[in-house]
């Protein structure tokens, strides 16, 4: 395994106990240290199921040559302890991540099970909360927060124990515009500040457009991982699977339509907006 691979699954099968179809047929990818991955994919496609084997919440079928790999560790029942340190989930329901009565004790709880001494986790708790904007709230229920700021405070119970990966799991999905804005933003900036390799799931074609590597899954199987931009750009092979296209791309095939061919290097919002602005189209 290259030192550059954060996450890396060959040939994974997994089939859940009671069913007789395996979920993932024959997983094959590859996560690049300090990246953004989004995956995407339609209900029931197995994004979940994924995220579950990253951290070894779910282990691959026996008896098969499934093969995950985290951070050059494999994943095993063995392992799985020295794996959960390394790697952060953040759920879509923040109301069912909560385990303290309040902020500090929540982002505290991670800590505490690892015996962190007290002044210690004091100041890292103080530390977490600030760095996703929500110190003012340490002494807050969380019963009483808003969406995205209980999802504030779940990311913070995360950093808290300083994982190397992070796994968004439709984590902005029940938020509003803002909430989802303010929440990538917050992750974007951790992702450079501690070098964080994050895997977002996401039904939020805007969302996955942030990311570095798109990864494309269908009934159980990768389809396609690239670029958000040659992943985008593919809208058959999306709206045949079931899947939105970004705004950006619905645009230019509209302006296609219309007889505005927009060259194929021009696929950010930005780019597209300077090459219209240039363009002095008569509406
Ligand atoms: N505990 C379980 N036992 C049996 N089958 C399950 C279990 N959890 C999920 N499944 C099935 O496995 C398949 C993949 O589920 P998974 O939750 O990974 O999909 P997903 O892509 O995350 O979907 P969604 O977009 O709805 O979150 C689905 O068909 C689901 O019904
Ligand atoms: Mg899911």
């Amino acid at each position: 395994m290259s030192n550059n691979n954060a996450i890396e699954f060959k040939h994974v099968k997994f089939t859940y106990p009671d069913s007789k179809k395996a979920v993932l047929k024959d997983v094959n990818f590859v996560v690049k240290k300090g990246s953004w991955t989004s995956l995407i994919g339609h209900n029931g496609s197995g994004k979940s199921t994924i995220s579950k084997l990253i951290n070894g919440l779910l282990l691959p079928d026996e008896n098969s040559d499934s093969k995950i790999t985290v951070l050059g560790t494999n994943v095993t029942a063995e392992n799985i302890w020295d794996i959960r340190e390394k790697v952060g989930i953040v759920f879509q329901n923040p109301d069912n991540q909560f385990v303290g009565a309040t902020v500090g004790d929540d982002v505290a709880f991670g800590l505490e099970n690892r015996g962190v001494p007290r002044q210690e986790m004091i100041k890292i708790v103080r530390n977490v909360l600030s760095e996703v904007g929500m110190l003012e709230y340490i002494d807050s229920e969380p019963a009483n927060l808003s969406g995205g700021q209980k999802q504030r405070i779940a990311i913070a119970g995360i950093l808290a124990v300083e994982p190397q990966i992070i796994i968004l799991d439709e984590s902005t999905s029940m938020l509003d515009p803002s909430g989802r804005k303010q929440i990538l933003k917050i992750i974007i900036e951790l992702m450079k500040k501690k070098q964080l390799t994050v895997v977002s799931i996401t039904h939020d074609i805007d969302e996955a457009n942030m990311a570095d590597s798109v990864i494309v899954l269908n009934d159980g199987e990768i389809i396609d991982q690239d670029s958000p931009v040659k992943i985008f750009n593919k809208t058959t092979m999306l709206k045949q699977i079931g899947l939105d296209i970004p705004f950006t791309n619905k645009l230019i095939l509209a302006l296609d339509k219309s007889g505005v061919s927009v060259p194929q290097n021009l696929r950010t919002k930005d780019e597209l907006k300077q090459y219209l602005c240039q363009l002095n189209l008569k509406i």
